[in-house]
């Protein structure tokens, strides 16, 4: 009895207090500004917040200052010691989630709504672990590994207080010289594109609020790999046809994948500057392609419409870019500074505005910042380097590095062999992180030295042999010796870290003649020669592949340089890397790519006089140590409907005794129309492992529209009828298109 009474008080007790603590909850939540109420939608967040705003706090949001410095020396700004609380975004150059989350405290508790900060920063090929270059990760076909490296970046980055990366970079890139092919995944719209999906996910996963997401932001838009002559940030001559056929698709691509903002470019396009053309910024991202979240300008870009001649001072920039579609100034502070004067003269309109700021608070919203502002501030060594991320910067690695020569097949060696490791890239550590390297430290990264010995068994003699550049052969004896005493010599030469990236331009893309000068010299020694290339462009290696019997492009492979290339030159990785961008045989070809169009003159089109004028490394190239045969192409059906489907398939061998993945990429060609269009155009491309003396049958699914359609100079997409080629491994098949 006693003990049923107990229970009745002890229900009517929960009773009141339940709907006491609902009472107060329903109080709260009427208090509650909507804006905090995480179980409301987004966009009543944001249009709650928006209508609290004042003109101040809503220019704020659009300003993004610096926090920290860059380990880029193009842009070392003066970190901001005062810091409004309101400011919308920082450049957070630091690694320090302490400094970070000081700065988000004062914003989250001193600043009137208490908006969080959104901290970007550039995580370009990994954030500690890096991973190879972007350009060398496109050799990879293999965009499920873009993607993961992409998400070990986002974890690292995240753990340290990243809630944005100034990644993918996605500009196409045909002019070697320029330095910031290296940043890009190569030639091709449709590998770039893939590449670009790829590297969204990679990043921002499915949820943008979940832990270790960060958003992407697609740069530099658009048409910033057409500089002329290879020469960074100056103006380009670009189509529209061209815009739309070539530069834009990737963009299309990583828009429709989610990526949450975009980068204006700095350069101008055929007269009008990338961030004041508000035909891309508005007309095509946002009214054609539906694009919700912003875009940022590039560094101090608004300001620099002045400079080039578009705007006549800061204020007409500000006004000039805003209306053009940028929505975030990146660090000229002029959206601040003149936006106002300009509302009130009218010539920003404030629906701009609110347009704008609706925009950054969106994705603010989205990456769950309100809810989650600080970083946790674990020590360092629980945030990054995690064995299985390592692992991964190594397979990555081993995937990207292309094999151009295998004379005789030499390649694998016997790890019992005695090496001798020479030339400038052998003992180095910092050319193997390449350029854009976050947080990245030279003391991770294991050198081609060290990685072979701790795989090869022989004994291994290393020397510098000479420097990057220069006159010095005072090293040459000492590493010709080495090779003498050795039975194989692997001679690492290329360029430095720094000689590609921004404003890296090159006018010509040869390796220092002291380099070329040691190989010759090693050479002549007589002993086969294996020669490891670095590099973040495609290079002249004429010499090089004349001087030696094997030679592997490694790129910029980022941490496990090392071991990736001892795995390779003992076997224990079968190269299937191929090149994603064309190989000049000289400067003097430049720009070269495959993808070009057909001249009226057969035969004696486009050729030079003085030198070759193919390639010498043409676009999907790369060899195994399996060996492969493409046979039986075949189409299900030779005819289709625009609105039908056709598969066509093809059986890929591995006539080797070894097994390996092959890359097998499929072109399409469409010989006549009145848009005339490349020689050969890639449209899709899938790589699988093929077992030793075994064979697999790829198949390209094709969607008339979309694989053999085109573009015309105003964006529409449209299939012509008729007959089209399709094309992979040397094998053609003709499919025609009916009405
Ligand atoms: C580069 C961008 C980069 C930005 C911020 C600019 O100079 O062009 O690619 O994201 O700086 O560091």
């Amino acid at each position: 009895m006693k003990k049923s009474m107990t229970l009745i008080w002890l229900v009517v007790a929960a009773v009141i207090s339940f709907s006491l603590d609902s009472d107060c909850f329903a109080r709260k939540r009427t208090k509650e500004p909507v804006y905090k109420n995480s179980a409301a939608s987004v966009e009543d967040r944001v249009s709650d917040l928006l209508s609290r705003m004042t003109l101040e706090e809503k220019l704020l949001q659009l300003s993004q200052y610096t926090l920290g410095r860059n380990t880029v020396e193009n842009n070392l700004g003066e970190a901001v010691r005062d810091v409004p609380a309101e400011i919308g975004s920082l450049i957070y150059f630091g690694d320090d989630a302490v400094l970070r989350n000081e700065m988000q405290r004062k914003a989250v508790e001193e600043s009137r709504l208490g908006i969080p900060i959104l901290f970007g920063h550039d995580v370009i090929h990994g954030y500690r672990t890096m991973f190879p270059v972007p350009l060398a990760q496109a050799c990879s076909w293999n965009p499920e590994m873009v993607r993961k490296s992409c998400t070990v970046a986002a974890q690292e980055a995240y753990s340290c207080g990243v809630d944005w990366t100034f990644s993918p970079m996605v500009d196409i890139a045909r002019d070697p010289r320029w330095g910031r092919i290296m940043e890009g995944y190569g030639e091709d719209p449709y590998a770039a594109s893939v590449y670009c999906r790829a590297a969204v996910k990679g990043y921002q996963g499915d949820d943008l609020s979940a832990e270790n997401t960060i958003a992407a932001c697609l740069k530099h838009y658009v048409g910033y790999g057409a500089s002329e002559a290879g020469r960074d940030y100056v103006p380009t001559e670009i189509s529209d046809q061209t815009l739309w056929d070539t530069y834009l698709p990737p963009f299309e691509a990583g828009v429709k994948a989610g990526a949450a903002t975009l980068m204006s470019a700095f350069h101008n396009i055929s007269g009008t500057p990338a961030t004041g053309n508000r035909y891309i910024l508005t007309e095509v991202l946002k009214e054609k392609w539906g694009h919700d979240g912003f875009v940022v300008s590039d560094w101090d870009a608004v300001r620099q419409l002045v400079n080039q001649g578009m705007a006549k001072d800061a204020k007409e920039a500000a006004m000039i870019a805003f209306n053009a579609g940028v929505e975030m100034d990146m660090v000229d502070d002029l959206y601040k500074n003149h936006l106002p004067e300009l509302i009130s003269e009218g010539k920003v309109r404030m629906e701009q505005l609110d347009d704008a700021v609706r925009r950054v608070l969106r994705i603010k919203f989205r990456l769950g910042l309100f809810e989650h502002p600080f970083a946790s501030e674990t020590p360092q060594e629980e945030r990054y380097l995690f064995p299985e991320s390592v692992a991964l910067a190594e397979e990555a690695a081993a995937e990207t590095m292309v094999l151009l020569k295998n004379e005789g097949g030499i390649l694998p060696l016997n790890p019992e062999c005695n090496l001798a490791v020479a030339g400038p890239v052998a003992l180095s550590r910092e050319v193997h992180n390449g350029n854009w390297i976050a947080r990245a430290r030279a003391e991770d990264v294991i050198t081609v030295a060290e990685g072979l010995e701790k795989e090869f068994k022989g004994r291994i003699l290393t020397a510098e042999g000479c420097g990057f550049e220069g006159d010095d052969r005072s090293g040459f004896e000492q590493a010709l010796k080495a090779v003498r005493e050795s039975d194989v010599a692997v001679v690492c030469i290329g360029h430095k870290a720094g000689w590609s990236g921004e404003n890296c331009s090159r006018s010509t893309i040869e390796i220092p003649q002291i380099q070329i000068d040691f190989l010759k010299a090693v050479k002549a020694v007589g002993k086969p020669v294996v020669t490891l290339v670095s590099g973040g462009r495609p290079l002249d290696l004429r010499e090089v592949v004349d001087n030696s019997d094997a030679v592997l492009m490694i790129w910029h492979p980022g941490t496990m340089a090392g071991p990736a290339v001892a795995g390779i030159l003992d076997g224990r990785y079968n190269p299937s890397a191929k090149l994603a961008v064309t190989f000049p045989y000289s400067t003097g070809q430049i720009p070269i790519y495959y993808n070009r169009r057909n001249s009226g003159r057969r035969g004696t089109q486009g050729l030079y006089k003085d030198i070759q004028s193919e390639p010498l490394f043409e676009f999907g190239y790369g060899l195994s140590y399996s060996t492969f045969e493409y046979r039986n192409l075949t189409l299900d059906s030779d005819k289709v409907s625009p609105e039908g489907k056709v598969t066509a398939s093809v059986e890929v061998v591995n006539t080797s005794s070894r097994d390996g993945q092959q890359a097998v990429l499929w072109f399409i060609r469409d010989p006549y129309s009145l848009i005339t269009r490349p020689v050969k155009e890639l449209k899709f491309f899938e790589k699988k492992m093929i077992p030793a003396g075994e064979s697999m049958v790829f198949k390209f699914e094709i969607d008339p529209l979309r694989d053999l359609g085109f573009v015309d100079r105003t964006g529409r997409k449209y299939l012509d009828s008729g007959e089209y080629r399709i094309m992979v491994g040397g094998l053609e098949a003709v499919l025609e298109v009916v009405e």
